[in-house]
């Protein structure tokens, strides 16, 4: 592809960090930024001087000489402005979760697919030092054959008022969807498929204050989601993820030559100016000496301020948009979809009460090679 790339921007709030990693890029311009109220898409074309703005996800879309649509928008908004920009032609980014559910995401990757356009889901952790520095180890072989994972990671959204995250309609399986989409993609990402899924989820907080002040209303999306999962190569592997309170994340990966200990703060927290970044990652020898070591994380430099980091992720995804191979850590939607699955069977089986299996084709795929 020669020339910058066009991209436009769906969303403000967490679109406005695609923003500033895009706006660092000398390859591309930023031509467009849509959002409902004109306040808020004129603002943020105003600080990053964006020369078109508008409420109309259509004239977006329609922008001469388009290449890439971004959608950072409500969960339950991701397949109609997908597809809708999959069929003006345009690249796609789309922030995770890809969708509302499994059929939805099917959905989106066969278009995709089948237009030949080049699909991209956002999962930031992906390009972390520590996440980069598990996939190495973990592929290179250093813990054997993998027996087991447990991942926590808990944000505390108690306080919050109802917004659309915690409607079902708009949000999806709440926080199975929301905190799962960025832990079961790593687990995958690091260890291969999931074969099946017992999950249980409950409300812990059933009612908050609507957003714009007043009285209370229900909740209809869970607060707190406890999930077992088996995987096709890497054993029995735990997740809790909840809203409840703040952990940082924490994904423990039990091998037969050692354990893997993944801890990382919030990311968002940083990329908005809140709190530090320092993940890390801890070998635990075999027992019976569990001697601990450090390991060097890559690309740390890439994470020395929330402007770089952002700058060189979308470095990451822009070359692979551009025709370039595509970098490991660059999600696409099969992966944002395998995701899902994970999602969708931990959310039926908690319907259900017992295990539910997740699609075969995911399983079938070989795993990440482990000498
Ligand atoms: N990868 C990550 O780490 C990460 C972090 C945060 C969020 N996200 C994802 O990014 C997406 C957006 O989340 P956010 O936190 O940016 O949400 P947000 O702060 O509420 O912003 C949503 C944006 O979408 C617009 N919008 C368009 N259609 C809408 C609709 N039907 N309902 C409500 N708003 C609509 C909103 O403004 P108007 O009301 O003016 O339209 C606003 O510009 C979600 O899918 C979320 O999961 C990912």
């Amino acid at each position: 592809m020669s020339g910058k790339l066009r991209v436009a921007i769906a969303g403000t709030g967490f679109g406005a960090k695609y923003a500033v990693g895009l706006h660092a890029h000398p390859e591309v311009e930023i031509v467009g930024v849509f959002s409902r109220r004109a306040e808020r898409a004129q603002a943020m074309a105003e600080e990053f001087g964006i020369p078109f703005w508008t409420r109309d996800f259509q004239d977006l879309v329609q922008l001469p000489q388009l290449d890439v649509v971004a959608v950072v928008t409500p969960n339950s908004t991701h397949a109609e402005y997908v597809r809708t920009a999959l069929r003006a032609g345009k690249h796609v980014v789309c922030d995770k979760p890809l969708a509302l559910n499994r059929e939805e995401g099917e959905r989106l990757l066969r278009e995709a697919e089948e237009r030949g356009l080049k699909h991209v889901t956002f999962v930031p952790y992906r390009f972390s030092p520590a996440s980069l520095a598990m996939k190495q180890a973990i592929q290179e072989g250093r813990l054997g054959r993998i027996i087991g994972m447990r991942a926590t990671w808990a944000v505390d959204m108690k306080a919050e008022p109802l917004r659309w995250r915690f409607q079902r309609k708009l949000s999806g399986p709440g926080v199975v969807a929301d905190l799962g989409a960025h832990i079961f993609d790593l687990m995958l990402w690091w260890a291969g498929p999931v074969r099946r899924a017992l999950g249980k989820c409950r409300t812990f907080v059933p009612e908050r204050p609507a957003e714009a002040g007043g009285r209370m209303r229900p909740v209809d999306v869970p607060d707190e989601c406890y999930a077992l999962l088996e995987f096709a190569e890497a054993g029995v592997g735990s997740a809790n993820l909840s809203w409840n309170a703040k952990r940082d994340q924490r994904i423990e990966v039990e091998g037969e030559r050692g354990a893997l200990i993944y801890e990382s703060p919030s990311l968002l927290q940083w990329l908005s100016g809140r709190g530090a970044f320092a993940p890390r990652v801890t070998f635990v020898s075999p027992s019976p000496s569990g001697r601990t070591s450090e390991l060097d994380l890559p690309r740390k430099e890439s994470f020395s301020t929330p402007e770089k980091a952002l700058a060189d992720m979308f470095a990451d995804i822009v070359s692979y948009l551009r025709g370039e191979e595509k970098p490991d850590q660059v999600a696409t939607f099969a992966d944002g979809l395998r995701a899902l699955e994970v999602v969708d069977a931990v959310v039926s089986s908690d319907t259900g009460g017992a295990w539910v299996e997740v699609p075969p084709q995911a399983a079938e795929e070989s795993p990440p090679s482990s000498p």
